[in-house]
């Protein structure tokens, strides 16, 4: 099962990713938590993406090519994978297409969460994040039992550094620009499947599994 999840900032990838991995098994490839943990631990790869990343702005392709390919190949990878905010530009979906003959697999599906960029500052700007489990939560629309802790793990909830007003308005313009001519592609090539975002939680993962569900 080989598959890429798009969306705009917020538009609920990391939630429907939680569930795919799951309830499937894949291991889950976000380039943003890449990125992130990039950042954390200070590395090269972090400081790189830092000042990309604080302005809402998309780490340049070479960079974000350079670490997907590097992940694909690894060994957890072999039976399948879900990608998860990338690709995000033309020149990263073709580079995908050749990394993925280079390692002779192919692409399933390309499942775009549809969500009206009107309510994305609401779902962005509320968001909490568990430190240790990365588990994902909104103030109003997904709530922690107890506020301010992670029901999964009791770990601590934080809110990301990009999920400010400002950052945030700047990451859903430069995404809008981008997205369509990486829809117009993968609608050419069969791939693209379009899920409503717009509906609770579970009722989108029901969408979702029912299209995967074709692919066991
Ligand atoms: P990344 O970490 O990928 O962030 P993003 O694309 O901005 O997406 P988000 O993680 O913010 O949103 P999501 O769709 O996962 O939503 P979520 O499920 O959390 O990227 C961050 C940065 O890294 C980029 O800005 C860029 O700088 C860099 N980067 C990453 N990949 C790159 C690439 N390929 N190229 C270049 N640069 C790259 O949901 C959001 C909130 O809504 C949550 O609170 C959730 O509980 C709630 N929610 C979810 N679904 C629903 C629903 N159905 N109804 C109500 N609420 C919902």
């Amino acid at each position: 099962m080989n598959l890429v999840l798009m969306g705009l900032p917020g538009a609920g990838k990391g939630t429907q990713a939680e569930k795919i991995v799951e309830a499937y098994g894949i291991p889950h490839i976000s380039t943003g938590d890449m990125f992130r943990a990039a950042m954390k631990d200070e590395t090269e790869l972090g400081l790189q993406a830092k000042s990309f990343m604080d302005k809402g702005e998309l780490v340049p392709d070479e960079v974000t090519i350079g670490i997907v390919r590097e992940r694909l190949g690894q060994k957890d990878c072999e039976d399948g994978f879900l990608l998860d905010g990338f690709p995000r530009t033309v020149a990263q979906a073709e580079a995908l297409e050749q990394i993925l003959a280079d390692l002779n697999k192919k692409m399933d599906y390309v499942i775009n969460i549809q969500v009206d960029q009107s309510i994305l500052m609401e779902r962005l700007t509320g968001r909490r994040i568990c430190k240790s489990c990365g588990a994902t939560y909104h103030l109003v629309f997904n709530p922690p039992a107890k506020s301010g802790v992670c029901d999964r793990c009791g770990g601590e909830l934080y809110q990301r550094a990009d999920d400010t007003p400002e950052t945030v308005q700047n990451r859903l313009d430069v995404n809008a620009k981008q997205t369509q001519p990486l829809l117009d592609f993968y609608s050419e090539k069969g791939y693209l499947k379009n899920i409503n975002g717009q509906q609770h939680i579970d009722q989108v993962f029901v969408n979702v599994d029912q299209l995967l569900k074709g692919l066991k």
